[in-house]
């Protein structure tokens, strides 16, 4: 039987075995690949300011996504609690994806506005100032650390060349837009505009 040549044959069996789940992913990955909804950005959505995008390089930098997951899920539960659940379309310009799994904390992606800046400040300096059963963490030094914009330019412009639409005037402004900047500022700069192209429907 020719069966028995793919069975005896680990080599030739490992191959086919390639073949077969390849076009199985590949009829499921590669379509998507091409499709607006998943590729084009939601209206109103901007690439990050230099600011921001130093604020969620702090947020990555601090692993707020191994408690944090920055994305609504379409369940009732979800939408009541945060806000419209999040498209793919609003993370476009995100470089890599932040969208977590771990939820030891609430859900972000809908936090920009919900809070004023100076509730950020308070909590992350000490969660339990604002929340006294918290059990986030506090990063103090978020506050005293200051922001030189040394490499500010070079990470825009990497992500430009991912296609995140910064124009000649975003690059030159950018270090004069971070440079003398807490680290504190950064980062709730970034949290308060998560999620905010889609307007909370609740
Ligand atoms: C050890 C897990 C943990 C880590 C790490 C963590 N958090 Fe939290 N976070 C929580 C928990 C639990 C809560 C809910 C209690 C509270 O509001 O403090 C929370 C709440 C929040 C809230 C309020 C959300 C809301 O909708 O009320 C924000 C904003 C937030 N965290 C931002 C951050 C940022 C930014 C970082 C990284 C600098 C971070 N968290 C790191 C656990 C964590």
């Amino acid at each position: 039987m020719k069966h028995d040549t793919v069975e005896k044959n680990i080599a030739l069996m490992a191959l086919l075995m390639i073949l077969v789940v390849s076009i199985g992913g590949l009829t499921q990955i590669v379509p998507i690949l091409f499709q607006d909804v998943v590729n084009e950005p939601v209206e109103g959505l901007k690439p990050y300011t230099a600011l921001q995008l130093e604020g969620r390089d702090i947020y990555i930098r601090e692993g707020c996504v191994g408690c944090h997951s920055q994305m609504v899920r379409p369940f009732r539960a979800e939408t009541e609690r945060y806000g419209h659940y999040s498209v793919a379309g609003e993370f476009v310009y995100d470089h890599p994806f932040l969208w977590g799994s771990k939820r030891t904390g609430p859900d972000l992606h809908r936090v920009g506005g919900r809070y004023s800046d100076d509730w950020h400040k308070a909590h992350l300096f000490n969660p339990r100032n604002v929340v006294p059963e918290s059990k986030m963490p506090s990063y103090p030094w978020l506050a005293q650390n200051k922001l030189s914009g040394k490499h500010t330019v070079a990470k825009m412009k990497a992500l430009k060349t991912l296609g995140v639409p910064y124009t000649d005037e975003d690059l030159s402004g950018a270090v004069a837009a971070v440079k003398g900047k807490t680290e504190m500022d950064a980062i709730v700069a970034y949290l308060q505009v998560l999620g905010t192209a889609i307007k909370n429907k609740r």
